[in-house]
């Protein structure tokens, strides 16, 4: 898989992918990660991305030219699945989108700044507009790095333990059951003694018991996508 992110702002995105799993399945060649600054591809001598809205009002708009001419060059190099533009006015980031998208091949995620992008580029060249929930973030480069990670993690090999995708939160919309690791007390408080006993069906049951029982307490609006 490959995913390339177009951003004003490249300092914020170096980061998060230079670790931990993320950094591991790069490293093994699961992912190719690739960030482009948009002020390489402006053509102004301040190498200026943004200019004033049309419609007046306070904030700065990320012009056309320098994202169409990054699409256009990586278009020309390789198909891509999806061109997708951070927004909080985009469909909301969830699991489910994460699974289809880590299926994908190639992937373009505009992260979009200051007040937005011209409107040109979200109708001509971006093919789906997504938030990572409802609320403002100062640009849309926390939002790529949380969706790539979201993705990244369920590529096949991303993670040793491949059960362990698959037993997260949300993976069957129930929430995940409590962990415990060592040590069995600590201070007087007890790991559950049916995670001590051995008895790996009767740990199984729990587990399922426990992640229903949180998922009706915290999260009953996911119980009810299953009965829907
Ligand atoms: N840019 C600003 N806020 C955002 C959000 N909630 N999701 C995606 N991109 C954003």
């Amino acid at each position: 898989m490959r995913i390339d992110l177009l951003t004003a702002v490249p300092e914020l995105l170096t980061s998060p992918f230079e670790y931990s799993i993320i950094k591991r399945a790069r490293d093994k060649g699961l992912v190719e990660i690739h960030i482009h600054n948009l002020h390489d591809y402006s053509n102004d001598k301040y190498k200026s991305v943004d200019d004033y809205p049309f419609s007046g009002g306070g904030g700065m708009v990320l012009t056309i030219e320098p994202i169409e001419r990054v699409i256009e060059k990586l278009k020309k190099e390789r198909e891509y699945d999806e061109i997708i533009y951070t927004s909080p006015d985009g469909e909301v980031f969830n699991q489910k989108m994460a699974n289809q998208l880590s299926c994908q091949g190639n992937l373009i995620i505009l992260c979009g700044h200051y007040k937005g992008i011209d409107q040109r580029i979200r109708d001509h060249l971006i093919t789906r507009e997504i938030s990572i929930g409802d609320y403002v973030l100062t640009g849309g480069e926390m939002a790529a790095a949380v969706m790539a990670d979201a993705i990244v993690r369920l590529i096949p090999g991303a993670i040793s333990d491949e059960v362990s995708a698959l037993t997260d939160s949300f993976q069957d919309n129930i929430l995940a059951p409590p962990l415990y690791t060592r040590p069995a007390i600590y201070k007087g408080w007890k790991v559950p003694d049916i995670l001590l006993s051995g008895n790996d069906k009767q740990i199984e049951n729990w587990k399922l018991e426990k992640a229903i029982e949180r998922t009706k307490l915290l999260r009953p609006d996911l119980l009810k996508d299953i009965e829907d």
